[in-house]
């Protein structure tokens, strides 16, 4: 198929590289011209395992273009809509402004029989509502919606190897023709046996935050429990292994800690509740602002637990910060709540010196005020406490007793409950987490 990818960030960029690697011809579109140019290059402009090799092979095979140009689209047979739907300023909605810009700057090049697949995640009624303008513009062309579930950090092969698609479809023979033509762009993943739902848009729309609200409900519910396992002397990691060998729970998503950030699920569960309230059904959706809560506070315990350990006060402390991304594989800090919690400790007066493998340089960008570290042991080097936020395999594999020889007092955080309390206190180290004695 000849398909095109409006909008290269995280999802479009590996989507656009994947559906080459599938065998498509594809064209990636961005306004943004730096962007487009380093993918051209083959250069991926953010982290994302696997991404830089298939974005250098699959450009090598003359499948994979990259343009700012929308009117290169009208040779093009499937146009997938892959733009940001970030929450609005001051609101919990989801700000729609580039899903339409590029949406309506499609249109006019749209050629008789094109099909416009939306993965953007939006609030139920876009779908039908963006339908009605691909109608207005390019009566001969259809819609589809088509959700994404990639995770960043596995995002190329979650794209791949999707564990199930979604097509939500128009009533009667246009939804025949985009189902054809679905089907035809994820063969490869059908004929493997992906299961498949095909069903309306308002469905499409809703099986997608409905995901990311579970999900969401998930971490914030074992954060509670954490919560009164905290005033007990209970062990939450016990619980969640405990209660994760029942395969109605499951144990994934039940890692208790400093909780949930990135671009999709504080913004998904906000923009939800705000649909909903719209429709009329909000007190459906209330228990998602006590998850969201739940979550927060898991960020304020944090720096208490940090100034806990060091008797009392962060006022001139030195504080090591390990992990800056909103979690491993990543160099996102969308609501990263590593990146709030290093803000909040300096803020309260702690020397925040921070590391991350992959995030500083969009730290930053946004935090200049923080000071950065280019390795685990700089950042580590004399500080009074050390803090783990983000889970990277590198800090799980850390030697308490060697490490313990650069800090200048053996105090550590677990933000993530990723360490081995026992090694830890073995090698002399005041050991505390969030959820565990
Ligand atoms: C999430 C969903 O998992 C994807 O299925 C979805 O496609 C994507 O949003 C999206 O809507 O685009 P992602 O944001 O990449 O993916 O990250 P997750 O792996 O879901 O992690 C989200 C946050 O939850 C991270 O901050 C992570 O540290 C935290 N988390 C995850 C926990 O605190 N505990 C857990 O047990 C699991």
């Amino acid at each position: 198929m000849r398909i095109t990818v409006i909008g290269c960030g995280y999802l479009g960029a590996v989507h656009a590289a994947c559906m080459a690697e599938l065998g498509h011809e594809v064209l990636g579109i961005d306004v943004d011209q730096a962007k487009v140019d380093a993918l051209a290059a083959g250069r991926a402009p953010f982290f994302e395992p696997g991404l830089p090799e298939l974005l250098r092979s699959a450009s090598a095979t003359g499948r994979l273009r990259f343009t700012t140009d929308m009117s290169q689209a009208a040779d093009y047979d499937a146009h997938f809509i892959a733009v940001g739907t970030p929450q609005k300023k001051g609101e919990f909605a989801a700000d729609l402004s580039y899903v339409d810009a590029a949406v309506t700057s499609l249109v006019p090049h749209l050629k008789p029989g094109a099909l416009v697949i939306g993965k953007s995640t939006v609030p139920v009624g876009t779908a039908r509502r963006l339908a009605g303008i691909v109608e207005a513009g390019a009566p001969d062309a259809g819609l589809a919606w088509n959700p994404e579930f990639l995770r960043e950090g596995f995002a190329v092969e979650d794209t791949l190897r999707p564990d199930r698609l979604v097509y939500g479809v128009p009533e009667g023979e246009a939804g025949e023709r985009a189902k054809a033509v679905l089907d035809e762009i994820y063969a490869v993943a059908l004929s493997n046996g992906t299961p498949l739902v095909v069903t309306g848009y308002e469905t499409a729309e809703l099986v997608k935050v409905s995901a990311n609200a579970f999900l969401a409900t998930k971490i914030s519910f074992i954060n509670a429990i954490a919560e009164v396992a905290d005033v007990t002397g209970a062990d939450v990691t016990k619980i969640a292994d405990a209660i994760g060998y029942d395969d109605r729970i499951g144990r994934k998503f039940l890692n208790a800690g400093l909780g949930f950030g990135g671009g999709c699920l504080p913004k998904d569960i906000r923009a939800f509740q705000a649909r909903a309230g719209e429709l009329g059904a909000d007190q459906a959706l209330t228990f998602l602002r006590e998850v969201d809560e739940i979550n927060q506070r898991r960020r304020v315990r944090a720096v208490d637990l940090t100034r806990e350990i060091l008797d009392g006060t962060l006022r001139g402390k030195k504080v090591a910060v390990l992990g800056l991304a909103f979690k491993p594989n990543s160099d996102d800090i969308r609501d990263s709540p590593a990146l709030d919690v290093a803000v909040q400790l300096r803020a309260q007066g702690a020397r925040v010196i921070a590391y991350d493998p992959e995030a500083i340089v969009n730290a930053k960008r946004q935090h200049p005020e923080l000071d950065y570290a280019s390795s685990v042991e700089e950042a580590a080097t004399d500080a009074d406490a050390v803090v783990v936020l983000t889970e990277w395999k590198q800090f799980r594999e850390l030697d308490p007793a060697a490490f313990g020889e650069l800090v200048g007092a053996k105090n550590i955080l677990d933000g993530r409950n990723c360490l081995d309390p026992e090694a830890w206190r073995a090698a002399g180290w005041q050991y505390r987490a969030l959820g565990r004695p």
